[in-house]
């Protein structure tokens, strides 16, 4: 993980710093063409201007073109060298002292300019000894119509050397900028990616006894608040799932553990001595009822496993509602008589869910099981089953004291006992209605106990009619 972050941050710095380079060169070479332009454009102004002044001194003696204040001027007033040529029409060169270009380039010069109309741009040639100077040729009509062309010239080495001095600088500026932002965006994405670096180095020291640590780091509410935030969320879901199967687990042995010792017990004391026949069968009767009540525990805890696993799957098959309570009552009567209690059914004649005939008669199984206990003895048991928009209501209603408030919360958790009861008489392993409430999920139903108003406890099985996936 360091090493995927660690290369996360040299890619960051790298693409930072690429991105910086070519804005930088861009910016680089507009700024250089503007002040090329512009350089050369003034210096083109003073070639043109300077071309003006010696035209206006020109004289045209019968076609022949001269410059009347003597030689051809060298320098501009403001004193810029500016060195001037005429090509006449015939082809004589007339120019001021020390002309850099030479004759054969003025030559050409003028050919090239006697077959504009209007006169070129200033334009850069290199003289005899390859310096740079800039051209400006003005072709002039003799009074004789044949054309003579005046060439004003000045060095721009001066000028270019300037510039190259500019981009000089430019470069060194630029290549500092580049090392500057990217050392920059090197510590910027390593405070970036701190928080990322924090959370993987707590992911890593943390054992399954340290789920309570949490990442602490300050940062903006952004992605990375959002990253810090759903790793913590994960870890506070971690921290509860583990604390559940830890508290399952320790719940489940001790569960399992009571009765073994229990059963241990009875066995040692049995064997102490010599027994009856009637003695050996009333313990092997006793240790029946233990083995039964341990493995209805262990079925329990085995289909609270699937639906954990979400591997409960309902065979689900069209149900009668009315038939279905009816036999379930019909079942229970030989209990519900032994407990004194009955069991009254309240359902329309017909309709139908959807749902798991064995899964449905646990939960039914548990319920009535659980009422037949509470409610007391000449009263009754009642299986309501009503439709309503969404599925069907199926309430088991019991006239006994009800859940107290305080175990309400937790009812529906496993080994969950609101009486405190651990008499295994009357009590069962506590698992019953988080099973029935798993198996009413899994039906993509509800199971839940209704408001008490008045005495007894209704729990209410809402199934859907046609089944929502869980
Ligand atoms: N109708 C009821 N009236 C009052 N208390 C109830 C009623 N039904 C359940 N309880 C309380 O809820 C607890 C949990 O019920 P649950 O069915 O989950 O477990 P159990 O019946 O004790 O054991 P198991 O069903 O696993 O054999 C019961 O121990 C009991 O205290
Ligand atoms: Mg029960």
């Amino acid at each position: 993980m360091r090493r995927l972050l660690a290369g996360t941050r040299i890619r960051l710095t790298l693409a930072f710093a690429a991105v910086l380079a070519i804005a930088i060169v861009v910016a680089d070479v507009a700024l250089y063409l503007a002040l090329s332009r512009a350089e050369t454009g003034a210096a083109a102004d003073v070639l043109v201007s300077q071309a003006n002044t010696i035209v206006s001194g020109i004289e045209d003696v019968n076609g022949e073109v001269r410059f009347g204040a003597g030689d051809l001027p060298t320098e501009t007033q403001q004193g810029v060298a500016v060195e001037a040529a005429i090509v006449a029409a015939d082809g004589s060169i007339s120019q001021s002292p020390g002309q850099a270009l030479s004759n054969a380039t003025l030559t050409s010069i003028a050919a090239t300019a006697r077959t504009k109309t209007t006169p070129a741009p200033p334009f850069s040639v290199r003289d005899s000894r390859g310096v740079p100077r800039l051209v400006y040729a003005l072709p002039l009509q003799t009074t004789q119509g044949a054309s003579a062309v005046l060439i004003v010239s000045r060095s721009i080495s001066e000028l270019q050397t300037a510039l190259n001095q500019a981009l000089l600088f430019l470069a060194v500026l630029s290549l500092l900028a580049v090392v500057a932002g990217t050392l920059l965006a090197h510590t910027l994405a390593g405070r970036i990616l701190e928080p990322v670096r924090r959370i993987a180095s707590t992911a890593r020291s943390l054992s399954q006894n340290e789920l309570h640590r949490r990442v602490e780091v300050e940062v903006p509410p952004d992605e990375l608040g959002e990253l810090v935030e759903t790793f913590n969320g994960m870890l506070a879901r971690l921290e509860a799932s583990f604390e559940s199967l830890r508290r399952f687990t320790a719940d489940a042995s001790h569960e399992l553990r009571n009765p073994l010792a229990l059963m241990r017990s009875e066995l040692e004391g049995t064997l102490a001595r010599a027994r009856t026949p009637g003695e050996y069968q009333q313990v092997l009767l006793d240790l029946e009822a233990e083995v039964e009540h341990m493995s209805r525990m262990v079925d329990q805890l085995l289909m609270l496993a699937r639906a954990d696993a979400g591997a409960l799957r309902p065979a689900e098959t069209n149900l009668d509602v009315a038939d279905f309570l009816h036999e379930t009552a019909a079942r229970w009567r030989p209990v519900a008589d032994s407990r004194h209690v009955q069991v009254d059914v309240e359902a329309p004649d017909s309709g139908s869910v959807r749902a798991d005939p064995d899964l449905l008669r646990r939960v039914m199984d548990n319920l009535i099981d659980n009422a037949t206990r509470h409610t007391p003895e000449g009263t009754a048991v009642e299986l309501i089953g009503a439709p309503t928009g969404g599925g069907w209501n199926i309430d088991v209603r019991d006239h006994g004291p009800g859940v107290p408030a305080a175990a309400r919360p937790v009812l529906f958790e496993r080994f969950a006992r609101a009486d405190g009861a651990r008499a295994r008489d009357t009590a069962g392993a506590g698992l019953g209605l988080a099973l029935s409430r798993a198996i009413a999920e899994s039906h993509g139903g509800t199971l839940q106990l209704l408001d008490q108003n008045g005495s007894g406890a209704t729990f209410r099985l809402f199934l859907p009619r046609v089944p929502s996936s869980p």
